[in-house]
């Protein structure tokens, strides 16, 4: 590699699209750190399942491409509708994809096609509380921590190497509209965060589990406590 490809390759922006299906507060939060020019990720595209999500509004004002893939065109055909989202992603020569409250399981074709190269945000610490609900079932069970997770995606749901993850103390007054406010202002935080390591090549898998500048991925920064 030349010196000057070297370079190219640092200064190139990495094309990234976000799948949503609803209100794309996380998406929000990925297009406000990438407006920054030195932001190593570049949010050019973003795809709905639904053709209702809100998120789609915020993208539409942002002025960034969109492109919806409604599912219930497909049916229960899980594969054509990967197809077809693979096929947009294709045509915008996306080269990393953000899940950000994107309902959708997808097939395992799909995911090995974008193996180490699409990340996912989930509300719970993981591997606790994986699924829908996380909130209320963290209050339920009691947990004194709780917070959220940036992962690679894996074909199981919620599980994959973790990259990132946000902490916040539980209260005991909590209740699941308080709990859930606090873990989606971490989201928020670590999202951004989680996909500027990426996009920068500073993480890597080994053994399933992620490595960042060839150290384990450290604790929560202290400003979730
Ligand atoms: C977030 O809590 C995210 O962790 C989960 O779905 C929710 C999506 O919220 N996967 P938003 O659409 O980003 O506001």
């Amino acid at each position: 590699m030349t010196a000057r490809s070297t370079l190219a390759e640092a200064l190139h922006r990495k094309r990234v699209a976000v799948l949503i299906s609803g209100r794309g507060s996380n998406m929000a939060a990925l297009l406000e750190a990438a407006r920054d020019p030195a932001f190593s990720a570049e949010i050019v595209l973003i795809a709905s399942n639904r053709p209702d999500a809100g998120g789609l509004v915020t993208a539409r004002d942002a002025g960034i491409a969109l492109e919806v893939v409604d599912h219930t065109k497909f049916g229960k055909d899980r594969a054509a509708f990967d197809a077809a989202l693979q096929a947009v992603l294709e045509k915008h020569r996306i080269e990393l994809v953000c899940l950000a409250g994107f309902m959708r399981l997808l097939t395992e074709g799909f995911v090995a096609q974008w193996q180490e190269r699409m990340l996912n945000i989930h509300p719970a610490l993981l591997p606790a509380f994986k699924g829908l609900d996380t909130h209320r079932r963290a209050l339920e069970a009691g947990a004194k921590t709780h917070g959220a997770t940036v992962h690679f995606v894996v074909p199981e749901m919620d599980a994959g190497p973790i990259i990132m993850q946000g902490a916040v103390a539980v209260q005991d007054d909590d209740t699941e509209a308080t709990l859930s406010a606090r873990v989606l202002a971490v989201e928020h935080r670590i999202y951004p965060l989680a996909l500027k390591l990426v996009a920068e090549g500073r993480v890597r898998v080994a053994d399933g589990r992620c490595l960042i500048d060839g150290k384990p991925v450290p604790e929560s920064p202290a400003f979730f406590a």
